[in-house]
């Protein structure tokens, strides 16, 4: 029986104004869920909802908030294989990595949970007797949080669970295409007990939610969005909240370089490109986008990394493959525009290249009824190629070459992305120079671009975000805000600057 969904905001069925059909992405014509999809009053109805309810959740004590984290994180981890199983089905994620993907809610809870007895403020000296100062963190209310499919749960449960701890009420717009693992994910948070319109689940398409979150802006009913997405979107939801001087969460593409130098383990390396290259077949916003590599060791590197990708097992996610297909139409469409980026003066050293089919299989597998699409490796690739500069969400990667360490990281920087990089190298002050030269938020030694984990902050630079992190402590400050408070118990006015106890030092003083 085919799920039917919608949105639910405070506690209850929200009305839909359009279906959308979420499928298997593995086998086109199977159906995950139909969703009821909203419109933009019902978004800023949502809003509204969250708005009443944030007031009382505020209310409770956040180590108890952090008791709810904790119920959340059991209750995921007892539901892992449900859901994980689900992710599968709906976006078609290898298995194994859809269990990873809970395992990171698990992960985020376990962070959090603790956090609701460490929200700590400060008790600072005053400059003056009998005052003393204080800082507190407070919610900053009603976060709107719209979320990408390829990590339809985990990358959620970032903006979710330490909103929620930190006493903000949320409205949740995942996408359509990742609807069902969503939903399924919302009933788990509901169940923990969190109260009705607390955390409310919207589903709507682009331009209704748009209009939806500009029309709660106006009313004043949402304090923060957070956003992960491409970076074009990002750009116009940034210019939303800023009209409403707001600074958003955004979390957008990458273009993720990895250098690998020529004292680098080649047979490391190709492991980390590979997995950090086709894992997710190439989806993740840390996704692998070109290797830049010593030429001295460019053509041992490129034979062996063409070799592994050839050898890589594609096809049914719930076995053990290196990547199943991509996420949905969409994402296919867009990358067989991709594809013909690919230019004479490049070589595609690993095989086929576009849709595995019975007439263009890879080994065995003729692709059934699923977007799948053969691994590419396009070597030969240049500075100026719109291959190097710009974001190929799926199964592509680049390969370049450098002579000297500093061109390795120019080139890095070039294409103006920054959110994940990696070196391969063993020399220490290579690692630290490409650290301190590398506009990436985050940078892997001799691992892969992708795999973050859920404790260290996430987020990038330029086209890749806006500065703001997710995840570990650094997330709260995008949760809530600094208050400072000052109380004078001397029963007098006194005045900052200018009552201030002098202390006259001798600054003529000097040592024989
Ligand atoms: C994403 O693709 O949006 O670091 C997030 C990683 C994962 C998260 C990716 N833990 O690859």
């Amino acid at each position: 029986m085919t799920r039917q969904i919608v949105s639910v905001v405070g506690g209850k069925d929200a009305a839909s104004a359009g279906t959308y059909v979420s499928t298997n992405p593995a086998s086109t014509k199977e159906t995950v869920a139909t969703v009821g999809l909203a419109d933009a009053a019902t978004f800023a109805s949502a809003c509204r909802t969250a708005k009443e309810a944030q007031r009382e959740w505020a209310k409770v004590p956040a180590p108890v908030r952090g008791r709810v984290i904790a119920s959340i994180g059991r209750l995921v981890e007892a539901n892992a294989e449900a859901l994980a199983r689900l992710v599968t089905e709906e976006i078609g994620k290898p298995y194994k990595e859809a269990l990873g993907e809970v395992r990171e809610i698990v992960d985020t809870c376990d962070f959090f949970l603790g956090e609701g007895r460490r929200l700590y403020g400060q008790t600072v000296p005053s400059e003056m007797p009998d005052k003393n100062l204080f800082t507190f963190r407070n919610p900053v209310g009603v976060a709107a949080v719209i979320t990408a499919g390829n990590f339809p749960v985990a990358v959620p449960s970032w903006y979710l669970v330490p909103a929620l701890l930190c006493g903000n009420a949320v409205v949740w717009k995942p996408a359509e295409y990742a609807a069902a693992s969503a939903h399924a994910m919302f009933r788990l948070f509901a169940a923990a007990g969190l109260p009705d319109g607390v955390l409310n689940i919207v589903f709507a398409d682009g331009e209704q939610t748009f209009a939806g979150l500009e029309a709660a802006l106006e009313e004043g009913t949402v304090q923060k969005i957070g956003f992960t997405g491409s970076s074009e979107v990002g750009r116009k939801v940034g210019e939303l909240a800023g009209r409403h001087l707001q600074s958003p969460c955004l979390e957008l593409g990458g273009k993720n370089p990895m250098v690998v130098m020529p004292d680098a383990d080649l047979d490391l390396a190709v492991e980390g490109a590979l997995f950090a290259g086709f894992g997710t077949a190439g989806q993740r916003c840390t996704s692998l986008g070109t290797v830049i590599v010593h030429e001295s060791v460019h053509d041992e590197f490129v034979e062996r990394f063409a070799r592994a990708v050839q050898n890589a097992k594609i096809g049914d996610p719930m076995g053990d493959v290196l990547a199943g297909p991509l996420l949905d139409q969409k994402f296919a469409d867009r990358y067989e525009e991709f594809l013909t980026w690919i230019q004479p003066h490049h070589t595609v050293v690993s095989g086929s290249t576009g849709r595995i089919t019975a007439g263009n299989p890879h080994h065995e597998f003729t692709g059934d009824d699923g977007l799948y699409y053969h691994p590419v490796v396009v070597d030969g690739v240049r500075a100026d190629d719109r291959i190097f500069l710009e974001e190929t969400f799926g199964p592509l990667v680049g390969v370049t070459t450098f002579r000297t360490l500093d061109e390795a990281i120019e080139l890095a920087n070039l294409p103006g992305y920054g959110l994940s990089s990696s070196i391969y190298t063993i020399n220490p002050a290579h690692v630290f120079r490409f650290r301190e030269s590398i506009s990436a938020g985050m940078l892997s030694v001799n691992n892969s671009t992708s795999g973050a984990e859920a404790h260290l902050p996430f987020g990038g630079n330029g086209k890749s975000g806006n500065g703001s992190r997710q995840s570990g402590v650094w997330v709260l400050d995008q949760f809530t805000r600094w208050q400072a408070m000052n109380w004078d118990h001397s029963g007098r006015l006194q005045k900052a600057q200018m009552d201030v106890a002098d202390i006259t030092p001798d600054l003529g003083f000097r040592l024989p």
